[in-house]
């Protein structure tokens, strides 16, 4: 016959097991990853293309949306990106911060980090040739991010070497 006393033994350590993995797998948790990225752009957009592969490289999950001409410039008047901020796409975030143009992911996720009480979203107006996603051999054209505000915009970021496109931004 079988002893009882021991029947719960194993139960106990089975639970016990069960909060230690609990506790390591919480205690080992990676940072909650950036929202989900809707990228609104024109269906031949290639360099649209390669800025979204470009978020991807970087951990960063884009959804991309092919809109015609006059739907995408919906989407830019509607999240404000007035006509000296535009470019090619528009990225928007589910809870409405606005990225416009070839943003570097690296800068993006700084944003998404220390979301500026002022900021509603980054832009790169035009298309600087270089940035991400517009990587033509080695050329590189200086520019800057700027964060768009509910009255106006401010330099974000100044981008004046190639190599810091890629590379993380100190976190707050
Ligand atoms: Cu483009
Ligand atoms: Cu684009």
């Amino acid at each position: 016959m079988k002893n009882t006393k021991d029947v719960p033994r194993p139960t106990t350590r089975y639970f016990r097991g069960m909060l230690l993995w609990l506790f390591v797998s919480l205690a080992h948790a990676e940072p909650a990853p950036a929202p989900t990225l809707t990228v609104y752009k024109d269906a031949q957009c290639g360099c649209c293309s390669k800025w979204v592969d470009h978020l991807a490289a970087h951990g960063i999950v884009a959804q991309a949306v092919d809109l015609d001409a006059a739907a995408l410039a919906e989407v830019k008047r509607a999240h404000g990106v007035g006509p000296q901020y535009q470019s090619c796409h528009t990225a928007v975030t589910a809870d409405g911060l606005v990225f416009e143009g070839h943003v570097p992911a690296p800068t993006l996720a700084r944003f998404l980090a220390e979301h500026p009480k002022d900021g509603r979203g980054l832009a790169v107006p035009g298309m600087p040739p270089g940035s991400p996603g517009m990587e033509v051999g080695d050329r590189f054209v200086p520019y800057q991010v700027w964060q768009l505000e509910a009255d106006g915009a401010r330099v974000y970021e100044d981008v004046r070497e190639r190599a810091t496109q890629y590379a993380p931004r100190a976190r707050p």
